[in-house]
């Protein structure tokens, strides 16, 4: 609903603003920002900007609305109008939607319901000017700014990059409500509108045109020129707009009994997996299919009541939230500290540090990667070749884009020369010794004092690994997750001699490369695998004592994860998730023994998806070799085997991730229970809609948690002992 994309001066974007601006109809601001700014020119054309050049994130406020209903006004009273053209308060921001402030600030179904019902009117107001209204787009065009522009006679986008234009409004566990869905169906059919309502899926410039969301697609410095040209040239026809009308399958599928097939294939959809732990889209749909079996004016007011019924859900309050939580996050990339990162070295060309060169090549930065293994660094290459091909033949990426892509990125086993390195980042085996050897060797082959040294270690101390450095304060924990293209979370360690701005630069790099960072001090597992531990630990013990893994599984995918703990273990390998463990055992002695079937895994050969097989077989299906070594551990016990329940299930696996989530606030691991929200949302998958873990401990009762915790750790044993800060909070 909102974004943080700026708008910069392009010399010549509008070459016909200034000649045109004869006489201001309302140019009306508040606290310094213009809201609506409107003037018309000579030949009768008005250009209604949204918001003024001061603003870089335009978004719909009370205020803004009044602005625009009254500058509405005033161009139907203007005998010299002829035509209108909307269009952004400058280059790169058309409008970002409405204030997600106020949606969060609703509280009650009939205000949501009210202030749909208004900004729909006010939209309203340009459809019905006797002159045609052309949307001039460039930039982000969302939410409320998107259902503006449907509100308009033409829609004309520029292929910018930075033109986004979609319906992201489920996102915020919200339908769309100033007449979004009814017009977006209408306008581009059933089959088309669903694809984006239902998902919050955003288009760019082109693939938009191509969807028939727009109706041209221009060069930006072009777009002001055609809006006025296609304006007047539908005023001189004496027209509003084009005709339009469905056509083909669009047409059979939203206005024949075929509409059923549609319906019924996107309900089934939204009943499955992750989908129905969210009411949003399934009103979405309702409200998508009333735009073919209801007249007009019922199924934009059913809109409007089904944004109503929707504001005021926990699930649109928890994910409100979270937008807010990922907007803090941005915020921490904009510190005056940090110092810019335009040339990285990354040595380790393994899993994490391809993907982390491929990564920053994506994003702008020049890179070189290097490995000491031939066959790693062709893998690598292999892997950035495979994702450019398969975002090019999907047309996400132009051909000469993915070309300046891998002209960007450097392979080979030589550093060359660090003189202009701002970034220096390692991404080798889980080796201290190794690490700081080639820390070392950074700084004696000639690293600039002012670049900045990281390491992506997952579970080694960056302090002790800064140890070798001469200047140490430059030694930051960047910590990206695997896979790195994907995973929206980065951890940035500071360490005790970290200085602000290697903090700021990791911080910057991250909110840069579209990651939401989250500073944590360095202690083992930082906030992620730290938490992480006992939920493993916890699913292993819970496999010998006699729960199969598909009903662990199943537990969690009901609780919200987005996969079970059993399929987790497969992806990360026992490998891994053993040296993980060993580490939080070590820093955590008393609540974090690792559980015997690590071991007995790794022995077995039983790693997970890289042999072909843990717990599940290859690929993730059936049974994999790793069954016959639970059987094995289960046949040395001598209590009985049993099924733990599904209540069990959850206050075994997620009570204690709540507790150990509240030890790392405490222990000063992170600053915040913001921090906490956001970093296990985004790191472990824990369900976005509970709005993160200390919302979902307060909604659960942390007394409940408390009590249960208590009762598992008097027949379970004291892994389960409440910390104090838990107990604590319990009583507040
Ligand atoms: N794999 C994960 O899920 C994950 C997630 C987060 C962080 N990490 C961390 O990232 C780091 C790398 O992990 P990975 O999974 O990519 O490992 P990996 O084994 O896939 O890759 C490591 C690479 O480092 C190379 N290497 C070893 N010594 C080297 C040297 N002296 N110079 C240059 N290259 C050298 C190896 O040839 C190998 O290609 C580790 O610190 C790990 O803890 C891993």
């Amino acid at each position: 609903m909102s974004s943080s994309s700026t708008k910069s001066d392009r010399p010549g974007s509008e070459p016909t603003t200034a000649k045109r601006q004869t006489g201001d109809i309302a140019s009306t601001g508040n606290a310094g920002a213009t809201t609506v700014d409107c003037r018309i020119g000579e030949d009768g054309i008005a250009e209604l900007r949204l918001g003024g050049p001061e603003e870089s994130v335009v978004t719909f406020t009370a205020e803004r609305l009044d602005a625009l209903e009254s500058a509405i006004a005033k161009l139907r009273s203007d005998r010299r109008l002829r035509g209108v053209i909307v269009t952004g308060p400058g280059p790169r921001m058309f409008c970002a939607g409405a204030d997600v402030k106020l949606i969060q600030d609703i509280t009650e179904p009939a205000a949501g319901e009210r202030a749909a019902t208004r900004g729909r009117e006010v939209f309203a107001g340009l459809r019905a000017l006797p002159v045609p209204v052309v949307a001039a787009i460039e930039g982000p065009c969302l939410g409320g700014g998107f259902e503006l522009a449907l509100f308009c006679d033409l829609r004309i986008a520029s292929s910018d990059r930075s033109t986004q234009i979609g319906l992201p409004e489920v996102k915020l566990g919200i339908v769309p409500g100033f007449g979004g869905t009814y017009n977006l169906s209408r306008l581009v059919g059933l089959p088309a509108a669903l694809d984006l309502v239902l998902t919050g899926r955003m288009l760019r410039g082109k693939p938009a045109w191509k969807r028939g969301l727009v109706d041209h697609l221009v060069p930006p410095e072009k777009l002001l020129a055609t809006a006025h040209r296609e304006c007047l040239a539908l005023a001189d026809k004496g027209k509003k707009g084009p005709e339009r009308r469905l056509r083909g399958m669009a047409w059979w599928l939203s206005k024949t009994p075929l509409r059923r097939l549609v319906v019924r294939a996107a309900t089934k959809k939204l009943a499955t997996g992750q989908a129905k732990f969210y009411p949003a889209p399934k009103t979405a749909l309702s409200c998508c299919t009333n735009a073919f079996t209801m007249p007009a004016e019922q199924a934009l007011a059913a809109e409007a009541r089904a944004l109503g019924a929707m504001i005021v859900t926990p699930e649109s309050k928890g994910l409100t939230h979270l937008f807010f939580l990922t907007e803090r996050s941005k915020r921490l990339g904009k510190s005056e500290d940090a110092g810019a990162v335009d040339r990285a070295l990354v040595v380790g060309g393994g899993v994490m540090g391809a993907g982390i060169a491929g990564l920053l090549a994506n994003k702008g930065r020049d890179v070189r990667l290097c490995d000491l293994d031939l066959d790693a660094l062709a893998r690598a290459k292999a892997r950035l070749q495979k994702d450019l091909d398969k975002r090019t033949r999907r047309r996400r990426l132009e051909r000469h884009e993915a070309r300046a892509i891998q002209d960007r990125l450097a392979i080979g086993t030589d550093w060359g020369h660090l003189g202009r390195t701002d970034l220096w980042l390692e991404a080798v085996v889980e080796d201290m010794g190794v690490k700081q050897q080639l820390m070392a060797a950074a700084i004696a082959r000639g690293l600039p004092r002012d670049a900045v040294i990281a390491t992506n270690t997952s579970s080694l101390s960056v302090t002790e690994m800064a140890d070798n450095v001469v200047q140490r304060d430059r030694v930051v924990g960047i910590h990206f997750f695997n896979p790195p293209e994907k995973m929206p979370l980065v951890e940035i360690i500071r360490g005790e001699h970290t200085s602000e701005r290697a903090v700021a630069t990791a911080c910057k790099l991250a909110v840069g490369l579209g990651k939401f960072p989250v500073i944590t001090t360095d202690a083992p597992g930082f906030l992620v695998n730290r938490c992480l531990s006992p939920y493993l630990n916890e699913a292993a013990r819970l496999l010998v004592e006699g729960t199969s893994p598909e009903a662990i599984d199943a537990a969690m995918l009901d609780f919200g994860m987005p996969m079970g703990p059993c399929r987790l273990l497969d992806e990360v390998g026992f490998d891994v998730a053993t040296k993980v463990s060993e580490v939080m055992h070590n820093g955590f002695p008393d609540r974090m023994q690792p559980c015997e079937l690590f071991a007995a895994m790794v022995k077995a050969g039983a790693l997970g998806q890289k042999t072909g097989g843990g717990i599940y077989g290859a690929a993730g299906k059936g049974q994999g070799p790793g069954r016959r070594v639970i059987e094995s551990l289960r046949s040395q016990r001598t209590a009985p085997g049993r099924e733990a329940s599904r209540s069990e299930l959850v206050q075994r696996l997620i009570y204690p991730l709540v507790d150990e989530a509240y030890r790392c606030l405490d222990s000063g691991i992170v600053a915040s229970e913001d921090d906490l929200d956001l970093g296990l949302v985004m790191g472990i998958g824990f369900p976005p809609f509970t709005g993160g873990i200390t919302r979902f401990a307060k909604r659960e009762g942390r007394a409940a948690v408390v009590a249960a915790l208590d009762e598992l750790s008097r027949t379970l044993g004291p892994r389960f002992a409440v910390s104090d800060g838990l107990r604590r909070r319990a009583v507040e």
